[in-house]
């Protein structure tokens, strides 16, 4: 339960000028289905029974689709410099094209905020598979088309959302869409994911874009105890999480022994690896909360919504003592100081400049005084990073809207902006009030 000391009083540390403040959101959770869009493999997997929670679909959401101008007009209001949204390949893709994303990004542009795409976020035309290379190629052919019409628009560029969770969630354990549970057999799914990531960069490069980043997942991985099995089993999860998708994008090579396990010749993996290690212009960063790790217990764990299952090598243990969102995620800010100082640590100059491409929380309610604490705490960790000489360039919250929280369906919620499901009303939380202030003190 809130109260008031929840309520940050003290007063809130300058960021640099020019840092850029912005929300985030993706195509499929909130756009709906209207218009001409093809299907993707979450239209699929949504209508397979029990695989969403509250059996919902993403056909209207927040339909965004229709309400667009709305939106950009709470934007407005917020006052950030930057949108996060992401273009939808299967709208792309029907022959409704990219009208839509014309129509928003003008409309975004004359609101005075920076449209800032995402050209992948999870929601793959059906009938492409990211267990095929050919997938990757596939994807920088729809790129250059993107980049041909925005790019007039558009400065600013990110090529994936978290191909982490979507190879492990979508394709390891089976919780999202496509819904294989293949375990490790999912990692050609990653490398072709950065493969796709690399071809990407050279679509935009050839388009003129000077300003190009990816946001993936990280987030610090504490062993359970000083117990050797307990180190070994924290520092292979945070080769999944974190070495296997930084190491590749920002040093063009695998941690050792990972290039092994990936789909080609060692010759075609190494080819591979030059086009993912593409220099970036920014290193986008989505950080939710650290993640506590043991030996295997023999046992299926229940970890933020998924159960993991007992043959992994690793074991997700709780992290005691803080407060938890509706998910059941831990609270802990300084853990984006410790991931970020430890990047720097880790990759020196090969880090460029970091934005922070999602940070946010699930919580109910309209007076959502947690999700206040949960951001300020995060805001205050990211200056404490800056401060010790991380070079953090902007912010964006998770998320403008609530929106189809994918297999949770409705039921979390990550909005400054509250949506009523059945009416589709919009009405702006507590936290929203209080980004504002932020982003107007901030400049
Ligand atoms: C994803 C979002 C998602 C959020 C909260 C991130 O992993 O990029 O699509 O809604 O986390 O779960």
């Amino acid at each position: 339960m809130a109260t008031d000391d929840a309520m940050p009083a003290r007063p809130m540390p300058r960021f640099p000028d020019g840092f850029l403040w912005g929300v985030s959101t993706s195509a499929h959770q909130i756009e709906g289905a209207a218009g001409l869009r093809g299907p993707s493999v979450w239209d699929a997997f949504t209508a397979e029974p029990g695989r969403v929670k509250d059996g919902s679909t993403a056909d209207v959401a927040c339909d965004h689709y229709h309400r667009y101008r709305e939106d950009v007009a709470l934007l407005a209001d917020l006052g950030v410099d930057a949108y996060r949204f992401s273009v939808s390949w299967p709208r792309v893709d029907s022959r409704g094209g990219l009208d839509f994303y014309d129509r928003l990004v003008d409309e975004v542009c004359a609101a005075g905020v920076r449209p800032v795409p995402t050209l992948f976020h999870w929601d793959l035309p059906a009938g492409l598979d990211w267990l095929e290379r050919d997938t990757a190629a596939r994807f920088a052919e729809y790129v250059s088309v993107v980049a041909g019409r925005l790019g007039d628009r558009v400065g600013k560029w990110i090529t994936l959302n978290e191909p982490a969770e979507h190879t492990l969630l979508g394709h390891a354990l089976g919780v999202h869409a496509p819904g294989r549970k293949l375990l490790f057999d999912a990692l050609p799914a990653a490398h072709h994911q950065l493969l796709a990531h690399g071809l990407a960069v050279r679509a935009l490069r050839a388009a003129g874009a000077t300003d190009v980043g990816i946001a993936n997942s990280h987030g610090p991985t504490w062993p359970a105890s000083g117990d050797p099995a307990d180190r070994e089993a924290a520092e292979f999860y945070d080769l999944l999480l974190n070495r296997m998708f930084a190491d590749p994008v920002l040093t063009g090579r695998y941690p050792e022994g990972v290039g092994e396990l990936m789909p080609g010749s060692p010759g075609e993996v190494a080819a591979d690896l030059e086009i993912i290690g593409e220099p970036l212009d920014w290193y986008g960063v989505n950080y939710y909360a650290p993640t506590r790790v043991g030996a295997p217990q023999g046992a299926e764990i229940e970890f933020g919504g998924v159960t993991l299952p007992a043959e992994l090598p690793f074991s997700v243990r709780e992290i005691e003592g803080r407060p938890l969102t509706d998910f059941g995620w831990p609270v802990v800010p300084e853990g984006l100081t410790e991931l970020l100082t430890g990047f720097r640590d880790r990759y020196g100059d090969r880090l460029p400049p970091v934005v922070i491409t999602e940070n946010g929380c699930s919580y109910e309610g309209l007076d959502d005084r947690d999700r206040i604490a949960y951001l300020d705490g995060h805001v205050r960790a990211l200056h404490r990073a800056m401060e010790a000489g991380v070079d953090v360039r902007g912010y964006f919250v998770w998320s403008l809207l609530d929106n189809f929280e994918w297999a949770e369906g409705y039921a979390r919620r990550f909005g400054l902006v509250h949506v009523d499901f059945t009416t589709l009303e919009r009405t702006p939380k507590a936290s929203y009030g209080w980004f504002r202030d932020l982003v107007r003190h901030g400049r």
